[in-house]
C-alpha cells in the first residue's frame, strides 16, 4: 500500500509539473502544493490527531492524498471539496488508484455554499488551497467550524503574500486565534482557535 501510494504521488508530481508547465490556463492547471508541504501536512494531522479534516480546493487529489494517508493512520476522514467539473473526475480517479477512497469523501460544490451549511466545530484540521479573493467571505464559517482547538493551514502564504493579506488581517486580529506563518513549500499560514473560550480562560486562571 505504501508503494502504491508513493508511486502515485511521484506520478502526480510529475504529471502536475509537466502539466502546469504547458499551460497557462489556470482551470487546467493542477497548481498541486510542494512534496514538502505533503509531508508537512501529514505530520500536522497524526501531531494534532486531527481525525476530521476538511480540505477546500481538491484539484487531482495530490494534497488530499498525504492528508488522507495521515488521518487513516490515526482512524480519521477528509472531506475535500471542489467545483470544477474536469478537477472532480481527475481527483476521483486518484482516490480509486491510491486505495484511500473509504477514507475519503469528494465534495462536488461550491466551497462557499459547503461552507455556509457546515455545522459548528465540526472539523479539527481545515486545509485552505482554493481562490484566495474568496477568503476573507469565507473566514467567518471556517472559523465557526473549527471545534476548539482545531488548526486552519492555508497555502501561498509567502508565495502569494499580497492576496493573502485580507485573510490574514483578519485572523491575526482576532482574538480567539494564534497564528504563524511557516516557510515550508510556499509558505504555510497556521491559526489554532482556542481550546476554551475567554470566560473559561479567565477561571481557568
Ligand atoms: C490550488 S488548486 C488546489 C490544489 C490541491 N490542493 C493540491 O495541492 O493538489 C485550487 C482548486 O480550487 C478549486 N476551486 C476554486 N474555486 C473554488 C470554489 N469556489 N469552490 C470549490 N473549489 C474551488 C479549483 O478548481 C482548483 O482545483
Amino acid at each position: 500500500m505504501g508503494d502504491l501510494l508513493d508511486t502515485l504521488k511521484s506520478e502526480l508530481e510529475r504529471f502536475g509539473a509537466a502539466n502546469d508547465a504547458a499551460t497557462s490556463e489556470r482551470s487546467r492547471r493542477m497548481l498541486n502544493i510542494t512534496r514538502d508541504t505533503g509531508q508537512f501536512l501529514a505530520v500536522l494531522v497524526r501531531a494534532t490527531a486531527a481525525r476530521r479534516v476538511l480540505e477546500i480546493g481538491t484539484s487531482n487529489g495530490y494534497s488530499t492524498l498525504w492528508l488522507a494517508e495521515a488521518a487513516r493512520s490515526i482512524g480519521g476522514a477528509v472531506t475535500t471539496v471542489e467545483a470544477a467539473d474536469y478537477k472532480v473526475g481527475l481527483a476521483s480517479a486518484t482516490f480509486t488508484r491510491s486505495g484511500l477512497s473509504p477514507f475519503i469523501t469528494l465534495v462536488h460544490d461550491d466551497a462557499g455554499r459547503f461552507l455556509r451549511r457546515s455545522d459548528h466545530g465540526a472539523y479539527d484540521l481545515v486545509f485552505l488551497d482554493s481562490e484566495r479573493p474568496e477568503y476573507p467571505g469565507w473566514w467567518p464559517h471556517l472559523r465557526r467550524l473549527l471545534r476548539p482547538g482545531g488548526v486552519l493551514v492555508v497555502d501561498n502564504a509567502t508565495s502569494h503574500s499580497e492576496e493573502m493579506a485580507p485573510l490574514v488581517a483578519l485572523v491575526t486580529a482576532d482574538p480567539g486565534f494564534a497564528t504563524c506563518v511557516v516557510p515550508v513549500g510556499n509558505g504555510e499560514l497556521l491559526a489554532v482557535k482556542d481550546a476554551l473560550d475567554p470566560p473559561s480562560r479567565k477561571g481557568a486562571q
